[in-house]
């Protein structure tokens, strides 16, 4: 199957993602023209994704009559910030677009959630479209609505919930994407048969050569499954107060080792590869999974070329970072745990001597 749909249901609309997974392409932007208000287009991107797919998406997008107008922003989370939303201001002003315009992102997560921050911002609310080149912004970050930038004090601190009009993932876009990113995103997809689906593990190892080799319709077939827990995540909780937060799942761990390493240093998905092999010996420590889980979920990480080990951490400086005061908050800590391999749950009921042994055991 070259090309699969996949709708995901949201409380302001319904919107679909078409997942590409043939080298000999229909013609992808026709996809998205039924979904674009008005004629004004702002595509987004970055100085790294714009000279691979810009032209080929703007002049698709004349084509069909379209005036495309681009923003080429500098690449990386450092620029995920507020002088990068003026930038998109800017440029949709200076160009004198109305509000009934359409905003796409081309590029990763960042440009995805800037884009989708612009978008839910500008004359308060216009439409966008998700081009997500990275297997993390296809699996994860498009699907979902969570939009927003960074603040010096702190990670994705401002935002909104912004659901786009599609989602376009071409598979092709990975020839081009760095293995260590697209690595990063296995960390994701590895997560989703944790937390949801045993299944999705078992046919994750058959089909891992495919995977490593870029096969387009396995791919295809691997980022469908994805969306699809996630679309159901989502539907299920569309504002994180309840089941959404399983997709924490390796990201409390992940957290201290991006914050004590440095943003940067370790890619989101590396520490989330290593939180997640903490969060699965802390369930066998707690007598949840078996051992031998523990030694499945390492092997699969370690054939997508994630790492398991953390880097050396003190015990209380992690628990620090896990935003834990061991004096006054003693086991107060919540942790999304495995009852077994694709069922998470979020618990706050264990000794902290086992969460130090864990952070001992690991680091
Ligand atoms: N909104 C959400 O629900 C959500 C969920 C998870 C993560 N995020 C956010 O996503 C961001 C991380 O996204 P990411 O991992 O995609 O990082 P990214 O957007 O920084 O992309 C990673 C790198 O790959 C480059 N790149 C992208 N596509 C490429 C391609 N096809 N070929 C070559 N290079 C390419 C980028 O320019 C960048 O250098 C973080 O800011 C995170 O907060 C958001």
């Amino acid at each position: 199957m070259s090309e699969q749909t996949l709708i995901v249901s949201t409380q302001s609309h319904d919107y679909p993602i078409f997942i590409q997974s043939s080298a000999d392409k229909v013609d992808l932007v026709s996809r998205l023209v039924p979904f674009i208000k008005g004629t004004q287009v702002l595509i987004v991107s970055n100085e790294t994704v714009a000279p691979l797919y810009l032209s080929e998406l703007t002049q698709g997008l004349k084509s069909h009559g379209f005036m495309v107008h681009d923003c080429v922003l500098p690449d990386g989370e450092q620029f995920k910030n507020q002088h990068s939303i003026t930038a998109i201001y800017d440029a949709l002003l200076e160009r004198h677009f109305a509000r009934d315009c359409t905003l796409i992102a081309l590029g990763g997560g960042v440009i995805g959630d800037m884009v989708g921050f612009a978008a839910a911002s500008f004359m308060r609310g216009v439409n966008f479209i998700q081009v997500p080149t990275t297997l993390l912004a296809q699996v994860d970050s498009s699907v979902g609505g969570k939009t927003g930038i960074n603040h010096p004090r702190g990670k994705n601190m401002i935002g909104a919930f912004w659901q786009p009009q599609c989602v376009l993932a071409d598979m092709a876009t990975f020839r081009t994407l760095p293995d260590r990113e697209f690595a990063a995103g296995m960390a994701e997809v590895i997560k989703y048969a944790l937390i949801m689906d045993d299944e999705f593990l078992a046919w994750l190892e058959d089909n891992a050569e495919a995977i490593r080799a870029k096969d387009g319709a396995v791919l295809g077939q691997m980022v469908y499954r994805c969306c699809a827990y996630k679309a159901q995540i989502v539907a299920a909780d569309e504002r994180e107060s309840g089941v959404r937060a399983l997709l924490n799942f390796g990201h409390t761990f992940g957290h201290v080792i991006e914050t004590h390493q440095g943003y940067g240093n370790w890619l989101h998905g590396e520490a989330v590869a290593v939180g997640m092999v903490q969060a699965a010996l802390m369930s066998a420590k707690l007598g949840l999974i078996d051992h031998a889980d523990v030694v499945r979920i390492k092997r699969i990480l370690t054939l997508f070329n994630l790492p398991t080990v953390a880097p050396a951490i003190d015990t209380q400086t992690a628990l620090g970072l896990m935003g834990h005061d061991k004096k006054v908050q003693q086991g107060k800590i919540r942790l999304v745990l495995l009852k077994a391999i694709g069922k998470a749950f979020v618990t706050a009921d264990f000794e902290l001597s086992a969460l130090e042994e864990v952070l001992a055991e690991t680091a």
